[in-house]
């Protein structure tokens, strides 16, 4: 059941921490956030904008002035969650009715001003483009105004910006490097939610990540809905827009990134079948600290499927991506996310999704059963006609061939050594620490006297699906 809970999502984590950064800080701020990376990354950004305007974090709701909750719509569960999340924050209003609670992000730009209007769940509505204007959307709730923002900008990137780090660890932080997205896969909300694809300047990405190294962090994440689309200075038509500035795109950038320091571990996400190229492949065979790992989304391994999802690949497409990976970085990790049921899906195309994990024998994998979204292209062209128990069936039989993939993966490791950036102690002893490989797995060793940050050696000697396990070997701190 865990391993499925793993498996099926990154959404209802929560994140809250104590940040008391900015002297002037006055007044409280509890943000709770849920879905994708970004949502994190941007709950960073609010951090920020709410500490210049005297707002401190606190990990404790009842002390909070301000609440926040940055919400996803990708799915109708992820919604569900936060409905029963603000219901709860409601009710402590009753007690505490100077509390403000905001909702941000996705669900904020989708349900627009009914939260506030008819359902009256929240005080505040803010889109993933209007956190600038928190400040005075607040202030707008105290004089007993509606306050909402949800409009979508074309450039906002907010690169200025420094985010307030949330996380506990200290060691690997994400990094913002576009939004929006251009693709209109067919059932996906989130070009309606965070519109239209903008690249933040490469400058601010670097100084950025400059600054997180000085601090201390190891290992950034360069993300974006479609980080393959990264392009600064060049118009979607390719061409350029200021001629006295440098043009940048996503495989430049990487190495870009990389050159911080060799001691910076760089990630990215989400990379796209249809515009992932060599270059971003070499870039990564030629830097050792651009780690070994891909998050490549197939959705579905029949091209008729993929065409109805409006991806823009066929599976052969596809698995010559997966080729050309191998070709040019041996070793590296392949992940990627599947959905079970979409629209019209036979039995036949569910197999050949199955007879392509066979192909591709991905490392991990993040899989769900289709949610027909509103607005969405899927759900005005065509009917969400396989029935639920029918979803679950095939998504059964997806999760249970990845587990077997996920557990031969990590056994081909036993016995390796593997250089692991340590985060910290383990989640489930206090004898244990772990950390990652290059390759994204988690890795779980008896404690030495090693630090947050170390790199060192583990000698891989077991594993489940979901973790290797192993001891350090050959450490100048043992
Ligand atoms: N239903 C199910 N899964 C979805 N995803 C996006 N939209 C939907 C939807 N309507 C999945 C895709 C995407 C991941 C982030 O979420 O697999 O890659
Ligand atoms: Fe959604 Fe497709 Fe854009 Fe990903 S690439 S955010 S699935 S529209």
């Amino acid at each position: 059941m865990e391993d499925k809970e793993i498996l099926e999502g990154r959404q209802g984590e929560v994140l809250e921490r104590d940040q008391n950064e900015g002297s002037n800080a006055s007044k409280k701020l509890y943000i709770e956030s849920y879905g994708c990376q970004m949502n994190f990354s941007d709950s960073e950004v609010v951090a920020s904008i709410m500490n210049e305007n005297g707002f401190a974090t606190t990990r404790d709701v009842d002390e909070a002035d301000v609440v926040l909750i940055n919400t996803c719509s990708i799915r109708d569960n992820a919604e569900k969650r936060v409905r029963n999340r603000l219901t709860e924050f409601k009710k402590k209003k009753e007690d505490n009715p100077e509390m403000v609670v905001g909702i941000l992000g996705c669900m904020a730009e989708r349900l627009k001003k009914s939260l506030l209007e008819q359902e009256k769940l929240v005080d505040l509505v803010a889109g993933p483009d209007a956190y600038r204007d928190l400040p005075n959307l607040i202030e707008e709730v105290g004089t007993g105004q509606k306050a909402v923002n949800v409009l979508l900008s074309r450039d906002e990137t907010y690169a200025d910006i420094s985010p307030v780090r949330l996380d506990k660890g200290g060691i690997s932080a994400f990094v913002t490097i576009m939004r929006g997205c251009d693709n209109m896969c067919s059932f996906c909300v989130v070009p309606f939610t965070r519109g239209r694809e903008r690249s933040r300047d490469p400058k601010t990405i670097v100084d950025e990540c400059k600054d997180l190294f000085d601090k201390g962090y190891r290992e950034v994440t360069l993300l974006g809905q479609n980080v393959d689309s990264y392009r600064w200075n060049i118009t979607n038509k390719g061409a350029i827009k200021d001629e006295n500035l440098p043009t940048v795109n996503f495989a430049e950038l990487l190495v870009m990134v990389a050159e911080v320091s060799p001691e910076l571990r760089v990630r990215f996400s989400t990379s796209h079948p249809k515009d992932m190229t060599n270059d971003v492949l070499h870039a990564m065979a030629s830097n050792e600290n651009i780690c070994n790992y891909i998050h490549l989304p197939v959705q579905s391994g029949h091209t008729d499927v993929l065409k109805r999802m409006n991806r823009g690949y066929s599976r052969e497409w596809y698995l010559e991506r997966i080729e050309a990976i191998h070709k040019i970085i041996p070793d590296c990790a392949v992940s990627t996310d599947i959905i079970s049921g979409f629209c019209g899906e036979t039995d036949e195309e569910h197999k050949d999704t199955l007879s392509l994990m066979d192909i591709v024998a991905f490392d991990f994998a993040y899989m769900f059963k289709y949610s027909e979204r509103p607005k969405t292209l899927a759900e005005r062209k065509f009917e969400d006609d396989v029935p639920e128990e029918i979803k679950s069936k095939r998504l059964t039989e997806i999760i249970d061939k990845q587990l077997t993939f996920s557990l031969a993966s990590n056994k081909t490791r036993i016995g390796k050594i593997e250089r692991v950036l340590v985060e910290g102690d383990s989640k489930r002893s206090d004898q244990h620490m772990s950390g990652r490989t290059g390759r994204n797995s988690m890795v779980v060793f008896p404690k030495g006297n090693f630090s947050k940050g170390d790199y060192i050696n583990v000698e891989i000697q077991d594993c489940t699906s979901a973790t290797l396990l192993g001891v350090a070997v050959d450490n100048d701190s043992e």
